[in-house]
């Protein structure tokens, strides 16, 4: 009967239309002991159907939250922008060198979201320790740790700040001043704890703790939603489709020019060099998705006409920043005067011949 449970095979329930979401809740009650298993399905069935599939069906009519409203606000706000090209330009003074170590790329990604666990973990310790009198001098000696730790961090973020779109620095730049504002008062919070006023430290490090936070909640949308500093090229050898694909007559490529052609949707920058030897990469910058045709070529690289990261062309290697990742490259032959492409095969690909 639609809507019942049969409780027979040692209390395992079927013939139940579930929700897909409710009907994960099966294996759960398999595996409880047969009466645990009567008493749970009598529970499950007891939900009246519509509210449960009401619960689980969006709603059509959804409207962004007041946080995520105030967040975009934040990205089309203009009030800071003139801060902006000045602060950027202060960035750019750092020789890119250092800020290629300041970025990560030896690292092989951001080095900023690796960084703040130091202040944050510190921080978040502290606060436990003070609610306990026994750990308040180990939550001193936290608050100066994360202290020490925010320096490496606040400044491969400025690095990785200085290369965002606008949107994204406008929400950067209050990223930085919650931040501040948390290290201000944990200096403070730190000061009063030398001084040996412990209630007054820890109310410091408490309000440090939330502007901390906001920072965090901030930095979130940054990367999560706003997609800074992610690798931008990283799906595409995934979705151009495995084999070759022509890409056009090899006198279409003039020997040493960036040349843009369009395989399953994707685009990719061609490059002939000498010997009739061609390479290919993702067109879009794995920094910020960058037009990689349309950067100058300099040597056996091309430079980024957005940002200025430079990309090996034989095999995509990130030889110079911002970008942290290096670009997907292909595979390229020359058959019957056409240039063919495909997506560089996998350690599995090869083995499974
Ligand atoms: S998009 Fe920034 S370096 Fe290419």
């Amino acid at each position: 009967m639609r809507g019942a449970v049969s409780t027979a095979g040692g209390g395992v329930p079927n013939g139940m239309v579930f929700t897909e979401r409710f009907a994960r809740l099966v294996p759960a009650v398999k595996a409880a002991p047969p009466a645990l298993a009567r008493s749970l399905a009598r529970t499950l069935t007891s939900f009246p159907r519509s509210s449960l599939a009401s619960s689980f069906t969006p709603s059509l009519t959804a409207e962004p939250g007041r946080l995520l409203s105030s967040m975009a606000a934040l990205e089309s706000s203009t009030r800071a922008d003139a801060l902006l090209g000045p602060l950027r330009q202060a960035v750019h003074t750092v020789p890119s060198e250092t800020r290629d170590v300041l970025h990560g790329r030896w690292l092989g990604h951001p080095a900023h979201p690796a960084l703040v666990h130091v202040p944050l973990g510190a921080w978040i310790s502290a606060a436990v320790l003070d609610l306990f009198p026994g750990g308040r001098k180990s939550a001193g000696t936290l608050v100066a740790l994360g202290l020490a730790g925010a320096v490496p961090t606040a400044a491969t973020g400025w690095a990785d700040w200085a290369e965002l779109r606008k949107p994204q620095m406008r929400v950067g730049l209050v990223h930085a001043a919650a931040n501040s504002l948390a290290v201000t008062l944990y200096a403070a919070s730190l000061s009063a704890r030398l001084r040996g006023r412990g209630l007054r430290g820890r109310g410091l490090g408490y309000a440090g703790l939330a502007a901390v936070s906001l920072g965090g909640a901030l930095g979130g949308h940054l990367s999560y939603r706003l997609a800074a500093s992610v690798n931008h090229a990283e799906e595409v050898t995934a979705v151009v489709t495995p084999g070759w694909h022509p890409v056009g007559d090899l006198g279409d490529f003039p020997l040493g020019c960036p040349v843009r052609r369009v395989v399953d949707d994707e685009p990719l920058l061609i490059v002939r060099v000498a010997n009739d030897r061609v390479h290919a990469l993702a067109d879009r910058c794995s920094h910020m998705s960058g037009p990689l045709s349309e950067g100058e070529l300099e040597g056996s690289c091309v430079r980024c006409p957005w940002h200025g990261s430079l990309f090996r062309l034989s095999d995509g290697w990130n030889v110079g920043g911002p970008a942290t990742a290096p670009q997907p490259a292909f595979e390229t032959r020359v058959s019957g005067g056409v240039v063919e492409v495909r997506p560089r095969r996998t350690s599995e690909d090869l083995a499974a011949g």
